[in-house]
């Protein structure tokens, strides 16, 4: 049975946790486990609410929030703007081209000119790292990062670790492997601090120019080959080369970084029985993932797709109402 649509916390299964204090979400670093583990058990709880994410609840029929994207983006622009309205918040598109950006307004005003408009939260994926910091000192409302550079993505991590904990349950203990172009990933760099944080074993590998020793500083294993690790790892997060990052091609050619790294027919033969192929998408078939893997039994990539709307509407949910409750305190 569906819940009834009322007011805020009115649902059976959700309680708003009085504990969260965060006024924005700007990265996993800097994030406690009871934090990430607060935002998945709410994500779960919205997911449940939602009919799995199907139905429309009116938690935050007061709030508007705003994506602000300057990279590009199918999955998370669509599905924060999506999460926003299945828990009734009005939103604003806002789009690079065709803004007054191109008349000398400065990101920054920008910015505090969409924030002028009683907005409550807004959504940033910017190619330059750092930027939700900087918006979050300049601004009052909530700031979310979608994507800094390759710094970090922390919904993306944590619609991660939401898919992994639905089929494995418990995250420590975990042997998780982020595969494929670990240097300018900020997928891998937000995997990494939260699954850390929750306890499970982490291995990144790659080819040299794409994985340095230095990630061991952070408490990772550093490996070179994947046929080394394929039969003790209980997930495998395939990423896509980012060219669009770099300036000097990272190997000889695609056909051979497929032949070391891709995930096909013959490896899933040696991995566990078990195992849970993921990417963040998009995916590029035949790189890192051949087509009967990427839509094999153990795929669950559409599945991450899926969890990315929960994750979002848990953290906007959690961000819009401290606001509100920030604001009344100072009403
Ligand atoms: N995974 C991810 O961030 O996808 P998009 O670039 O399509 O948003």
């Amino acid at each position: 049975m569906k819940p009834a649509q009322d007011a805020i916390g009115a649902y059976p299964d959700f309680a708003y946790p009085e504990h969260w204090t965060r006024r924005s979400l700007l990265d996993l670093e800097n994030l406690s486990a009871e934090e990430i583990n607060t935002i998945l058990d709410v994500a779960a709880s919205l997911k449940r609410a939602t009919d799995g994410c199907r139905t429309k609840l009116s938690l935050l029929s007061e709030c508007t929030v705003a994506n602000l994207f300057f990279e590009n983006s199918t999955r998370t622009r669509t599905s924060f703007s999506l999460a926003a309205r299945r828990l009734g918040a009005g939103t604003i598109e806002f789009s690079a081209a065709g803004s007054s950006l191109s008349k000398g307004e400065s990101f920054i005003d920008t910015a505090k000119t969409i924030e002028a408009m009683n907005v409550d939260a807004i959504i940033v994926r910017h190619s330059t790292p750092g930027t939700p910091h900087l918006l979050d000192q300049e601004l009052q409302c909530a700031v979310i990062n979608a994507g800094d550079g390759p710094h970090e993505h922390p919904t993306q991590g944590l619609l991660d670790i939401l898919t992994i904990r639905e089929h494995r349950g418990d995250i420590a203990g975990l042997t998780v492997a982020l595969v494929g172009d670990i240097a300018h990933s900020r997928t891998a760099r937000s995997n990494i601090w939260g699954l850390l944080k929750l306890g499970a074993h982490v291995i990144v590998c790659g080819p040299s120019t794409l994985v340095s020793r230095r990630w061991e500083e952070l408490g990772v294993e550093v490996v070179y080959r994947l046929d080394d690790i394929l039969d003790r790892c209980d997930v495998l997060n395939l990423l896509r080369i980012q060219f669009e990052r770099q300036a000097t091609r990272p190997f000889p050619s695609v056909h051979e970084y497929a032949l070391l790294y891709a995930m096909n027919r013959e490896r899933m033969r040696r991995a566990k029985d078990d195992i849970l192929i993921m990417a963040p998408g998009p995916i590029n078939r035949g790189v890192e993932i051949t087509p009967e893997v990427a839509d094999g039994a153990h795929s669950v990539i559409l599945e991450q797709v899926t969890n990315g709307l929960a994750v979002r509407m848990a953290v906007l949910r959690l961000l819009c109402h401290a606001q509100r409750d920030q604001r009344k305190e100072h009403q």
